[in-house]
């Protein structure tokens, strides 16, 4: 196409406005702009163009009165091509006013045109009416971050890091950085590796988190430190999980765990003013043992309200609800109106997929349970329009934390049963932001496929003082000193007081079952600076991916995210991974063990 016509040159031009800048008190001024032709309509006597950058669209329009050269080389102009346009601004009369746009009072008569650049035919409309399939976005990121959605999205993420930093330096926090090429750390999952040229055979890792530097910067004496830092994980991708992501990283020395709240509130509410949410309350606290009771979850959606412990009120019942010793939970589901039987079956098969026995049927329990019953719904606020679902669990339960596994059960249940049917309810409005502190989770959690306990949030958190006494003889009572914020059943932060004593860390590497070796071979490094006059220190992390994908309401960190990795962990658009040429491999000293792809 290019070879039809000579492109303009950018020469000395310089823009006047951006195409969302001109209202009806600019009319009769030259302007000039620049941007992507959005749309061209040719009216026969009169050629309209929308022309769009960042800032938004203007109306150019070309008059069948102008000169023929003019009209010719604007004849030329296709969607999506570069240009420069100047002339004179004008108010569009009333019938034309197009309310849609910011510009829409007016428009630009032009009488002078550069075509900077042709554009192909782009594989999808610049709109975000059209809906494009997510394999084809991601193949050309660059033409879908144009559309108007990415841009709001983008910009929206720039602000908000904006507004972290301002709050961050305002409040006395150092901005620092710590390493890419280092050694694992315990974030628990795969670490990327980085093969070492000069060391051959040995690897760097991506860190998962800069959680040991930073605490190293508190041994430092920096007290107050943070960083919006891209952290690195190998584990299964899903809507809230990419490989690459951003944290808000916190760390301060001396801190109670009120110091980190009182930072941190603060952090949270200037990011979501700054995104348009002014949040007026205190975050809700609640403990991870009151969560799981009231809510069968350590990330409470307290957009639904609790279920209800009603084994008190079932124990007399002939044939028992309930395996002994283990939870009867009522749900409610606000609103659903009555279900028909198939609707009720289908969530009693779910509940039961999850091992639940589910009471599904309302009239048959008032006939069985006469007394019972007016008290539970009274207990629970139930109204003849909710829906409610008592649920129990047949067997025994295996592990060392049946109640849980119980309620967990029906935290699921709840879950999905209010999602099913927002749309008769509309509980689960993504406006509605529920934020709370989730507080006291415990230390240790059992992983059953290694047999021993491994640390619920990282080793190197404190245990609360009062359960100190757990931790050789019954690790799994220890609580610990660890936080969540949580908002509408998306975990965004985690952190917790850590261990400054070297005593106390290399006892907590016991109860892990980590030997002296494994422990000196792995943190040695932090284990000999907690030596050296190491301060009581506290932090967090917050996922700042997650952040912006709830703030600006979607559904997947990859639309918050410019170039991210497909659920397959590929990237469409540069065709990574791929693989490298012999010699590279040759001189990192490796050689593959399989079929590339494999
Ligand atoms: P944690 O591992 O809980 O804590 O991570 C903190 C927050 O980071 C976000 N996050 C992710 N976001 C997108 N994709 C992922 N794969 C992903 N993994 C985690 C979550 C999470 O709450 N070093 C500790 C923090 C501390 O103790 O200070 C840590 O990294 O929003």
């Amino acid at each position: 196409m290019a070879e039809e016509f000579q492109l303009d040159f950018l020469g000395d031009l310089r823009r006047t406005h951006h195409c969302g800048a001109l209202r009806p008190p600019d009319v009769g001024k030259r302007a000039l702009i620049m941007g992507w032709v959005h749309r061209v309509r040719d009216l026969g006597g009169l050629l309209f163009m929308h022309i769009r950058d960042r800032e938004g669209i203007t109306q150019i329009v070309f008059r069948s009165e102008q000169n023929s050269e003019i009209l010719a080389k604007a004849a030329l102009i296709r969607s999506e091509y570069v240009v420069a346009f100047e002339g004179e601004v004008e108010l569009r009369s009333k019938e034309t006013i197009n309310p849609a746009i910011a510009t829409g009072e007016v428009e630009i008569v032009v009488d002078k045109l550069w075509i900077l650049n042709t554009s192909k035919t782009p594989p999808f409309p610049m709109e975000d009416s059209v809906d494009v399939q997510e394999e084809m976005r991601l193949k050309y990121r660059y033409l879908d971050l144009r559309r108007p959605r990415m841009q709001r999205n983008l910009i929206m993420r720039s602000k908000l890091a904006f507004a972290v930093r301002e709050y961050m330096y305002g409040a006395g926090f150092l901005e620092l950085e710590t390493p890419f090429l280092t050694k694992s750390t315990p974030e628990g999952s795969r670490d990327f590796l980085v093969p070492s040229r000069m060391n051959q055979g040995m690897f760097y890792a991506l860190p998962q988190s800069p959680q040991i530097f930073k605490q190293l910067y508190m041994v430092a004496g920096y007290e107050k430190y943070f960083q919006l830092v891209r952290c690195f994980r190998d584990e299964d991708l899903r809507a809230d999980r990419q490989y690459e992501f951003t944290q808000i990283d916190v760390e301060m020395s001396f801190p109670q765990q009120e110091t980190i709240y009182e930072n941190i509130e603060p952090m949270v509410k200037a990011v979501c003013k700054a995104a348009g949410f002014p949040l007026d309350y205190q975050f809700p606290r609640m403990t991870y043992a009151e969560a799981m009771d009231q809510y069968g979850s350590d990330k409470p959606d307290l957009r639904i309200p609790r279920f209800w412990r009603v084994e008190d009120l079932f124990a007399n019942a002939p044939v028992p609800m309930t395996h002994p010793g283990l939870p009867l939970v009522a749900i409610i589901i606000p609103k659903t109106g009555p279900l028909s039987r198939k609707e009720r079956d289908d969530l009693k098969a779910y509940g039961q997929e999850k091992g639940l026995r589910v009471f599904d049927d309302m009239k048959r329990l008032d006939r069985d349970f006469p007394e019972v019953m007016p008290q539970l719904r009274e207990r629970i606020g139930a109204t003849e329009e909710d829906l409610v679902l008592v649920c129990g669990w047949p067997n025994e339960v295996a592990g060392h934390r049946p109640q849980e596994t119980v309620l967990k059960a029906c935290g699921d249940l709840r879950l999905h049963a209010a999602r099913k049917y927002n749309d008769r309810h509309k509980l689960l409005d993504p406006k509605d932001l529920r934020w709370l502190w989730v507080v006291d989770f415990p230390m240790f959690e059992w992983d059953d496929e290694d047999n021993r306990w491994v640390a619920a949030h990282h080793p190197f958190t404190s245990v609360k003082d009062e359960d100190l006494h757990f931790l050789s003889t019954e690790p799994g009572r220890c609580r610990a000193k660890s936080y969540d914020i949580v908002l509408n059943g998306i975990e965004l932060a985690s952190g917790s007081i850590r261990i400054h004593r070297q005593d106390v860390q290399s006892t907590v590497f016991d109860a892990l079952g980590l030997s002296k070796e494994e422990a000196k071979k792995k943190f040695g490094f932090l284990l000999e600076a907690l030596e050296f006059g190491a301060p009581p220190h506290g932090g967090i992390a917050l996922g700042f991916d997650r952040l912006v994908m709830l703030l600006a309401g979607e559904e997947t960190i990859r639309d918050v995210i410019p170039f991210p990795k497909t659920s397959k962990g590929t990237d469409l658009m540069c065709e990574a991974p791929s693989t490298v040429d012999d010699k590279q491999l040759r001189e990192l000293g490796i050689q593959l063990r399989v079929k590339p792809g494999k």
